[in-house]
């Protein structure tokens, strides 16, 4: 049985040998990264400049929510705006895992920066178990490239410290839970963020779209499961996928693009279950998208797989 507070005492009294000098950690306000930055605060303190990354590809609002839970825990921290960066290596480019590897290089070359400003020797990341199960070895097929494993560039300069490495999901909620950060119950959310939520090229454009799409997932589905109706999935969100299709507006034809939804019951990522949402909300979703974005969506579709033999993203 897992006992959060047993690691956490171990952990902190390990990362105060393991980490003699100054360190940095990429946080993106998720679950994983934020229980790591607070267990690497607590053991050496303001020896430690926690980084926040604007990829460009962030869900709404997330830079300052992210702002104020920072500020609330109580780190030392930066918020990098590195939209251009981000968006201009990702022009053109189609395939998932070629995006992956230019998403996690761009965010070393970045924390790289960042660790120099600040004269950082470490870089701390909140890899978990299916991280880097999933981004394969010389024993494991690679399912797909986690942006904090597969994506990490050979002649990178930083030492690498992984607290929270053989730990699963659920486990690191327990130790949220323990610590008392807010992000505890929040939703997993992927390193690559929107780019993989786009299938093919990223564009501006596209971005806004699928940013649009996932605020509304999300707004109603938890408008849905704190009115009781249904029960809040383990992940929930929406793709735009690379189709269109025709349809109507008003008297005239239409060809827009098509948004999928995606929501799934999981512990810890490694399998899933689509969630079996009311159609009643899943229809106030798709009135909702194709009515705020009527230039740009006209269909809307539910994804019904589970992983295997899907995966939970679509990239
Ligand atoms: P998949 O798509 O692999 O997703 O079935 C399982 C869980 O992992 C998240 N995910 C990622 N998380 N970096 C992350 O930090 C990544 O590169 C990444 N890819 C997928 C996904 O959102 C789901 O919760």
């Amino acid at each position: 049985m897992f006992d959060a507070k047993e690691f956490v005492e171990e952990r902190i009294a390990e990362l105060k040998q393991s980490i003699p000098s100054r360190a940095i950690i990429g946080c993106s306000g998720g679950v994983d990264s934020t229980v790591a930055a607070d267990l690497v605060s607590q053991a050496i303190g303001d020896r430690l400049l926690t980084v926040y990354v604007d990829t460009g590809l962030m869900r709404k609002g997330e830079t300052e929510w992210v702002r104020k839970m920072f500020t609330k825990l109580g780190v030392n921290f930066a918020i990098v705006d590195a939209s251009e960066e981000f968006l201009s290596a990702l022009e053109n480019v189609e395939e998932p895992e070629a995006k992956r590897k230019i998403i996690g290089e761009k965010f070393i070359r970045v924390f790289e920066r960042e660790a120099h400003r600040f004269q950082a020797e470490y870089l701390v990341q909140g890899t978990i178990a299916p991280d880097w199960i999933e981004s394969g070895d010389n024993f494991r097929d690679t399912i797909k490239s986690h942006h904090n494993v597969g994506g990490l560039p050979c002649d990178m300069q930083l030492k690498l410290v992984e607290p929270l490495r053989d730990l699963y999901k659920d486990e690191v909620r327990k130790v949220a839970r323990y610590l008392g950060v807010e992000v505890a119950e929040r939703q997993p959310f992927p390193g690559p963020a929107l780019a993989i939520r786009i299938i093919g090229p990223v564009t501006r454009e596209k971005v806004e779209i699928v940013r649009n799409a996932c605020a509304i997932v999300e707004e109603e589905m938890e408008r849905a499961a704190k009115e009781g109706y249904m029960e809040l999935p383990w992940q929930y969100f929406a793709v735009l996928l690379p189709v269109r299709s025709v349809g109507v507006q008003g008297d005239n034809r239409a060809y827009g693009r098509t948004i999928a939804i995606r929501a799934v019951q999981s512990i810890d990522g490694m399998s899933a279950a689509y969630s079996k949402v009311p159609h009643e909300v899943l229809e106030i979703i798709s009135v909702r998208i194709t009515n705020e974005m009527k230039e740009k969506v006209n269909r809307v579709v539910y994804d019904i797989t589970n992983k295997p033999p899907a995966t939970v993203e679509w990239e």
